[in-house]
C-alpha cells in the first residue's frame, strides 16, 4: 500500500528502512492478543536496521547518511518509518543491515536473561526452552559464548540440531521426551543451574522442576500462548529463585545493565557472533513470513528486506 511520506516531528527522525526482523510480538499485536492494543489501521513491525533520511526539529543528530538500528512499536515494516530519536541505536560494526536488523531484540534479551537478571557464571548448566526460535538461539549462543553448559530443549531433533550447531552440549525433544527427566538426566542427574524460558505452557513447571537446589528461573516469554500457573512450593523446596525479565523495564530501570550488556554483545559480534537468519523475505511476503513465526516453522529469526529478498 502506498502511502504518503512521513515527516518527522520534534524530537523524531526519519529512517529509510533496509530491514525489519519479525518478533513474536508483532505477530501477537496483528492477532489483537498483545498487552497493549493498537488502533487499526496500523503497520505492524517493531525492530529495523535502515539510513537516516531526515532530522525532525530540534534534533541535532545522527547525521543524514547514519546507519542506525532500532525498535518501535509499530511502522517498521514499511520503507520509512519515523522514530524517536531516542529510540535508535548504532548498527554494531560488522553487521550488515539484514542482521543488524535481527539482533538487539533477542541478544540483549538473551544476554539479560542470562546475565543481569539470571547471573549465569561459567561452568554452570543452562536449560534454553524454544531453543531454536528467536529468543532460544540468541540465548544458546550467548550462554556457549560465556562459557556456560547448555541443554536446549526444542519440539524436534532438527531444531535441536540447530541449537547445536550454536554450542548446546545437550538437547531434550519436549514433545516426545519428558522434559523435566531429559534436563537432569543431561546434566548427570543434578539438574540445571539456571533456566530460561520464552515458552511458558506446561514446559515451564517441567523445567523448574529441573533446577538443582537453589537454581534460578528466568520467565521471558509465553510463546506456547498459556501463561504458566507454577506451585509456590515447588520454589519453597527448591529454594529456587524465580525472576522475570522485560526489556522496556530493565531500560527504564537499569540504564547501567543495559550499557554494560551492549558493550559485552559488541565484543561478541566483533568476535563474529552474528544472529542466525533463517529466512529473508520481500516486503511483498511480509505475511507469510508472520504467518510461518506463528506456524513455528521458522528457525532464529525471519528478516523483511524492503529492496528485495532471498
Ligand atoms: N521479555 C522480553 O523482554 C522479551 C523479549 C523478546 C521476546 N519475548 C517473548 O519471548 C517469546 C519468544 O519470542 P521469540 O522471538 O523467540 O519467538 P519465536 O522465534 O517464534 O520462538 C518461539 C519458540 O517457542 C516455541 N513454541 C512452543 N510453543 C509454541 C507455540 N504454540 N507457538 C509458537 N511457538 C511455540 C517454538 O519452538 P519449538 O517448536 O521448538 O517448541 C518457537 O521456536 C515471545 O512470547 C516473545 O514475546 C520477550
Amino acid at each position: 500500500m502506498e502511502l504518503d511520506d512521513p515527516e518527522p516531528g520534534p524530537g523524531e527522525v526519519l529512517v529509510r528502512v533496509h530491514a525489519a526482523a519479525v518478533n513474536f510480538p508483532d505477530v501477537l499485536l496483528v492477532a489483537d492478543r498483545y498487552q497493549v492494543s493498537v488502533p487499526l489501521p496500523f503497520t505492524p513491525g517493531s525492530e529495523f536496521a535502515g539510513t537516516v533520511t531526515a532530522l525532525g526539529p530540534g534534533v541535532t543528530g545522527p547525521r543524514v547518511g547514519t546507519p542506525v538500528a532500532g525498535a518501535v512499536m509499530t511502522g517498521a515494516f514499511a520503507e520509512q518509518v519515523v522514530v524517536p530519536v531516542t529510540g535508535l541505536r548504532p548498527v554494531p560494526e560488522g553487521l550488515d543491515m539484514v542482521h543488524a536488523a535481527a539482533f538487539h531484540v533477542t541478544y540483549a534479551t538473551a544476554y539479560h536473561a542470562l546475565v543481569t537478571v539470571g547471573q549465569g557464571r561459567a561452568g554452570e548448566w543452562v536449560a534454553v526452552l524454544g531453543a531454536a526460535g528467536g529468543v532460544g538461539s540468541a540465548t544458546v549462543d550467548v550462554a556457549n559464548r560465556l562459557g556456560l553448559r547448555v541443554v536446549a530443549a526444542a519440539s524436534s531433533r532438527e531444531r535441536l540440531e540447530v541449537a547445536r550447531g550454536l554450542g548446546a552440549e545437550a538437547g531434550v525433544d519436549y514433545v516426545h521426551e519428558d522434559l523435566k527427566t531429559g534436563l537432569r538426566e543431561a546434566t548427570g542427574g543434578d539438574g540445571v543451574h539456571l533456566a530460561v524460558d520464552p515458552v511458558g505452557g506446561d514446559h515451564a513447571e517441567a523445567a523448574l522442576r529441573a533446577l538443582r537446589r537453589g537454581g534460578r528461573f528466568v520467565t521471558v516469554g509465553y510463546a506456547d500462548g498459556r501463561i504458566p500457573r507454577i506451585p509456590l512450593n515447588l520454589v519453597l523446596l527448591k529454594d529456587a529463585v524465580v525472576r522475570g525479565f522485560e526489556i522496556r523495564m530493565l531500560r527504564r530501570y537499569a540504564p547501567q545493565a543495559v550499557a554494560e550488556g551492549d558493550r559485552a554483545l559488541a565484543r561478541m559480534v566483533e568476535d563474529g557472533m552474528r544472529p542466525l537468519v533463517s529466512r529473508v523475505h520481500p516486503l511483498a511476503e511480509v505475511a507469510a513470513a508472520l504467518i510461518d513465526v506463528v506456524d513455528r516453522r521458522t528457525t532464529g529469526k525471519v528478516v523483511v528486506e524492503m529492496t528485495g529478498g532471498a
